[in-house]
């Protein structure tokens, strides 16, 4: 078995029986009134990238303060390489979190601020020192480490808040939308260096986001989360192409529900001329058209008064609003599922 001498996050009782680095079982987080965790289950492998996604106040922050010990669950149990962590304080849990605000200290550099978790734990001034150098190269900052969070342009203040929790050499960093407050440019490019990073020290990443793409392009495996309970967990690829309610096919990606079946934009496609398959195509009308630089995406209404999306890249016609068209999709395309 592969473990990283800096970072081991795997660890085996015997071999073949690798113990999850990380457990939840049936967690569960009441407050008065109101449930924000509801029996939450699942187990994260050593050096994964997992994902929590879901929509404002479903309960991802939450969940991550369980395990990071800044809660204590109702119910349930929170397991760190196989045992259970209930009741010990965030300091007693090999586990780091990079808050969304990064919560860097202004008045310190980035190289104090990125040393000031070892120094609490009373690490030798010399390991401290090579253990941050270690680290302002692994995020690209050598040369700035002397300068203030203020100095720091906003993708390297954020670097700074993953140096300070990597340095710690947790056994899982728990990441809440570290990249929301970014601009758009920066914020994929952030996300390209924050899965070579994952790469590189081979430490399990929890990130909670409500970014999809994000989600999808960063992942091994996610868990779509919906009013405190897990809707659906598996690798991006079974989620989007499989999904096994509405809500989580809605969350992961868009939806055209027509009579009831899904199917994705970008396998609903718009002509002047109806499918053969009369069972799947619809008369509609388009009712606006968006270009995207790489796609375009038409707007239409069908006669049975349901809205559908199709996502063309660079289409041969330009469609225009108020023509008359027919909205089609293959069978291949279709999701079936549940009401839920
Ligand atoms: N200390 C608290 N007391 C009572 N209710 C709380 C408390 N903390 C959170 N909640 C509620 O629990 C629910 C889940 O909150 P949480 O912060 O986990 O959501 P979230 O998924 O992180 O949302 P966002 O994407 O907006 O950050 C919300 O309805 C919130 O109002
Ligand atoms: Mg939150």
């Amino acid at each position: 078995m592969a473990t990283n001498a800096t970072f081991p996050s795997r660890s085996a009782t015997k071999k073949n029986d690798v113990v999850p680095v990380l457990e939840l079982r049936n967690l569960t987080k009441q407050y008065p009134g109101h449930c924000a965790v509801d029996g939450v289950t699942f187990a994260l492998e050593g050096g994964s990238f997992f994902s929590l996604l879901g929509p404002s106040g479903c309960g991802k922050t939450t969940t991550l303060r369980l395990i990071g010990g800044f809660e204590e669950p109702t119910a349930g149990e929170v397991l760190l390489q196989g045992r259970p962590v209930n009741g010990l304080k965030p300091y007693e849990r090999n586990v780091s979190t990079v808050f969304q605000s990064y919560a860097l200290f202004p008045h310190l550099s980035a190289w104090e601020n990125i040393a000031f978790g070892l120094k609490r734990r009373k690490i030798k001034a010399a390991e401290i020192a090579r253990r941050v150098a270690r680290m302002l190269d692994l995020v690209s900052l050598a040369g700035k480490e002397s300068r203030r969070p203020s100095q720091l342009s906003g993708g390297e203040r954020q670097r700074v808040a993953l140096a300070r929790s990597l340095v710690l050499e947790p056994d899982v960093l728990l990441l809440d939308e570290p990249l929301a407050a970014l601009d758009p440019k920066l914020r994929r490019q952030m996300r390209l260096e924050l899965k070579a990073m994952q790469r590189r020290v081979g430490v399990t990443f929890l990130l909670v986001t409500h970014d999809q793409e994000e989600a999808l392009a960063l992942s091994d495996r996610l868990a779509v989360m919906n009013r405190g309970r897990i809707e659906q967990i598996g690798s991006p690829e079974e989620v989007y192409l499989k999904p096994t309610s509405r809500f989580a096919a809605g969350f992961l990606g868009e939806v055209n529900w027509i009579a009831g079946i899904g199917v994705r934009p970008e396998s609903t496609r718009v002509s002047y001329e109806p499918d053969p398959d009369p069972s799947r195509s619809r008369p509609a009308q388009v009712t606006e058209t968006v270009f995207l630089g790489d796609c375009v995406r038409v707007l239409t209404k069908l006669s049975t008064g349901e809205e559908a999306v199709a996502q063309i890249p660079c289409p041969q016609v330009r469609f225009a609003a108020g023509e008359a068209v027919y909205v089609s999709w293959h069978a291949t395309a279709e999701m079936k599922l549940p009401d839920l």
